[in-house]
């Protein structure tokens, strides 16, 4: 498998977002992510990322894996308080998980994700917008985030959400 490049993306905080959720938002009930979640979480996961540039083949246990090391601080320390996850009822339709960076002192967002059957809708802009809200009224004075390199989806939203590709990382 060739090696993914990926390129950091900054938003200077408080950033200028749309206040509105689209109609295909109507009914999502946004709440901040704990680890009781993580199966929901998994299974968004694994629906997600299926069949893009960022799929590694992992099976569900994997999938669950990676949203519990979220909360155990594998991406920097997790900050709930500044994510969020969509719910229609008890399936977690999105969620933006933000956690504290590991190699550059500011909030990262760890992962985005929308499940299939609702990409394109706008779910994820209105996840990376609430986090981006919540980040800028806790006095944060920027965002950033590691793309993947051909993830197009992924590109645009961040660019939706006025972020800048600063092209690979450089040491801080
Ligand atoms: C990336 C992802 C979260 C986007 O979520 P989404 O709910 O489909 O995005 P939205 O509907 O809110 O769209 C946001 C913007 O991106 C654009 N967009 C979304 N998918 C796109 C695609 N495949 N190609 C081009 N543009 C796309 C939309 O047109 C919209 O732009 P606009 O507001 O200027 O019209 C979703 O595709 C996903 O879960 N991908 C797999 C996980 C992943 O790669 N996450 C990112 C890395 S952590």
């Amino acid at each position: 498998m060739a090696e993914r490049v990926r390129h950091e993306w900054r938003l200077a905080l408080p950033g200028r977002l749309p206040t509105k959720r689209s109609h295909a938002c109507a009914g999502l009930k946004l709440r901040r992510p704990a680890l009781v979640d993580a199966p929901a979480l998994g299974v968004l996961l694994l629906d997600a990322y299926r069949g893009t540039v960022d799929d590694e083949g992992e099976d569900l246990k994997a999938a669950v894996a990676a949203a519990e090391g979220y909360f155990a601080g594998r991406h920097g320390r997790a900050m709930p308080e500044a994510s969020a996850v969509a719910w229609r009822g008890e399936v977690a339709v999105g969620g933006c998980l933000v956690g504290w960076g590991q190699r550059r002192a500011c909030p990262f967002v760890v992962m985005v994700a929308v499940r299939a059957d609702s990409k394109g809708l706008g779910v994820g802009r209105l996840l990376l917008g609430e986090c981006v809200r919540r980040l800028s009224r806790a006095g944060e004075i920027e965002v950033r985030a590691l793309l993947t390199e051909g993830n197009a989806a992924s590109q645009a939203l961040f660019r939706a959400c006025r972020f800048e590709d600063l092209g690979p990382p450089q040491s801080s």
